[in-house]
């Protein structure tokens, strides 16, 4: 059964972040008039390439925003981050659709689905790990380990032709609409995405914070210049480097405690009343 469509959000259009790199933005209700960016990206190279495909809530919108942009029959590359729902939300539509495309992804996501989802077409796939890359015609797409991650299948995509990233769940922040860091209150930047990359990945609590430099440093020197996300804003110079920069501060930092009973019981408040009246 499909969730139901998420449809009183401010609406969002595919935005050109880079040359020939759409983000292609969805939003979801956070609460007080904040939403969770859901995004997905589109590189329309020489042979394009789909970047994760959206969560189900959003499967019709993301349909109509991805191929207004690009035909179907011509997408070569379907390039799947992980195998989280709110990434494969349009992904039996895309294969469906987009028959000449090789589906990007690795083993684990591959047995992980298995257990929620109809077979996937081994023989349409390529497997690759970090550190591997793939050839789309007119770049090498390079994947890495992003530095916040919430499934242990996660690669992002760097695009050393643009020098655009897809960091996948890393950077997630609430936003009151707006999908440029630059047009986002400094507090949601310093404190949301903290809060949120805690959230997604609380072992920052007991990482070392050397080790953990490092990791971040060796993402950094990829050079990106246009740094997109599934749940964040797009974070270029100055805001990516705070956003680096607040990252390597989790490291040994205590977890970020999430909202908690008080926060549903303010939810349910308002229902209370009206069945009390
Ligand atoms: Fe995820
Ligand atoms: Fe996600």
């Amino acid at each position: 059964m499909d969730p139901t469509p998420i449809t009183d959000v401010p609406a969002t259009r595919p935005q050109l972040i880079a040359p020939d790199t759409w983000l292609i933005p969805n939003l979801a209700h956070a609460g007080d008039g904040l939403y969770l960016p859901v995004n997905s990206m589109l590189i329309r190279g020489r042979e394009p390439v789909i970047v994760d495909t959206g969560a189900p809530v959003h499967r019709a919108l993301w349909l109509e925003k991805v191929f207004g942009i690009v035909e179907p029959e011509d997408v070569r590359w379907i390039f799947l981050s992980h195998d989280d729902g709110d990434h494969t939300g349009a992904l039996f539509d895309v294969l469906e659709r987009c028959r000449n495309a090789t589906l990007v992804t690795n083993f684990f996501s591959v047995e992980r689905l298995a257990l929620e989802k109809p077979a996937l077409p081994l023989e349409r796939m390529r497997w690759i790990e970090p550190g591997g890359s793939f050839d789309a015609g007119d770049r090498v797409l390079q994947l890495f380990r992003p530095p916040i991650f919430d499934g242990p299948t996660t690669r992002g995509l760097f695009d050393p032709k643009t020098a655009a990233m897809w960091i996948v769940d890393s950077f997630a922040c609430f936003t009151p609409g707006s999908l440029d860091a630059d047009e986002l209150p400094q507090d949601l930047l310093e404190q949301v995405m903290p809060a949120l990359n805690s959230a997604v990945s609380p072992w920052h609590a007991w990482l070392d914070r050397a080790a953990y430099a490092r990791h971040v440093a060796a993402v950094e020197a990829f050079g990106a210049r246009t740094v997109a996300s599934a749940h964040g804003p797009v974070l270029r110079d100055e805001r990516l480097d705070d956003a680096f920069d607040r990252l390597r501060r989790l490291a040994g930092a205590p977890i970020i405690p999430t909202p908690g009973q008080e926060l549903l019981d303010a939810l349910l408040a308002p229902t209370l009343v009206e069945a009390e009246a």
